[in-house]
């Protein structure tokens, strides 16, 4: 995906302004790297299916990481999380202040919706990527699941409900990033519905292994804090680290298998990308 880190780096916002710092803020956490996770599964997609439209899809794809980026900055946020480190960097609440990680959410979290907005792709098309990632990645999705996510701190639900809660906060946009894709390629209702349930069990897979990752890794390795879920309702902290992988494996055998019943074109695509999630013991 070396074509989309120089997408990316060509489309970083940029505004001219006498603020000091406005551009270099809203670059930093894009800049800092990350898996790229969102923009993989939607271009696998398109490449699989359209490669031709592979370039128009490179901003619904930034859009994507836009969008995720500024959930972690406002995750990172001393009201939230309170994290000092992401990416391997310092947070932009440390490196400036408070409102200007604050702003930086913001600006990128309007700056996905504008960029779908001036995508070269059918009207159609990109009214329908607006409505998806608004409603996986906002009120209905994303920001739901955060809100349970603080809200219960230091109360246990119960798995039913962590379910839920790693299904909004995470598992979602995951699944409208493959689901993204499958709408630029004009894909038929009844496969791309297949696709986004894969992505949620996906996402809830992505999200078990990030609680995993909290208590087995270090801040270094992770690039983030971690031993920082204590208070969470984490999946480690309901059915503890070997139930935790169990689910994990169970949820990957699933995933295989329904792997196998796709197109060869995207599974191929997908099995690369995926190979650490789905083949968890076998590297
Ligand atoms: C971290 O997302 C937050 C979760 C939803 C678990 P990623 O693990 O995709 O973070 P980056 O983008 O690689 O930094
Ligand atoms: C955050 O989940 C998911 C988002 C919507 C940003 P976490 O709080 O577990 O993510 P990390 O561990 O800080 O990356
Ligand atoms: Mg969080
Ligand atoms: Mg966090
Ligand atoms: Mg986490």
């Amino acid at each position: 995906m070396e074509r989309f880190e120089e997408y990316l780096k060509e489309n970083l916002p940029k505004v001219d302004s006498f603020h000091p710092h406005y551009n270099s803020a809203i670059s930093q956490m894009l800049l800092a790297g990350g898996k790229r996770f969102r923009p993989m599964l939607l271009l696998s997609v398109v490449e699989a299916y359209e490669p031709l439209l592979f370039e128009s899809a490179l901003a619904p794809a930034l859009a994507l990481e836009f969008l995720h980026t500024y959930s972690l900055i406002h995750d990172d946020l001393p009201a939230m999380d309170n994290a000092p480190l992401r990416r391997g960097f310092e947070t932009i609440h440390i490196t400036y202040d408070e409102a200007t990680a604050i702003l930086v959410g913001d600006a990128l979290n309007s700056e996905a919706f504008y960029r779908i907005s001036k995508a070269p792709l059918r009207d159609d098309i990109r009214v329908k990527l607006i409505e998806l990632l608004a409603r996986d990645g906002g009120t209905y999705g994303m920001v739901l699941g955060q809100a349970i996510d603080l809200y219960f701190e230091n109360r246990e639900l119960t798995i039913d409900e962590v379910k839920f809660l790693h299904k909004n906060k995470t598992a979602k946009l995951i699944a409208t990033s493959l689901l993204m894709g499958a709408t630029i390629v004009d894909m038929d209702r009844g496969r791309a519905g297949e696709l986004y349930s894969f992505g949620l069990d996906l996402g809830l897979l992505f999200q078990i292994q990030d609680d995993i990752l909290d208590v087995t890794h270090s801040d270094q390795e992770a690039g983030k804090p971690t031993n920082n879920d204590s208070d969470k309702n984490s999946f480690v902290k309901l059915l503890g680290l070997e139930g935790s992988i169990d689910e994990a494996d169970s949820l990957a055998d699933s995933l295989r298998d329904r792997l196998d019943g796709f197109d060869i074109r995207l599974r191929d695509r997908l099995e690369h990308i995926l190979s650490g999630y789905l083949y968890r013991h076998h590297r």
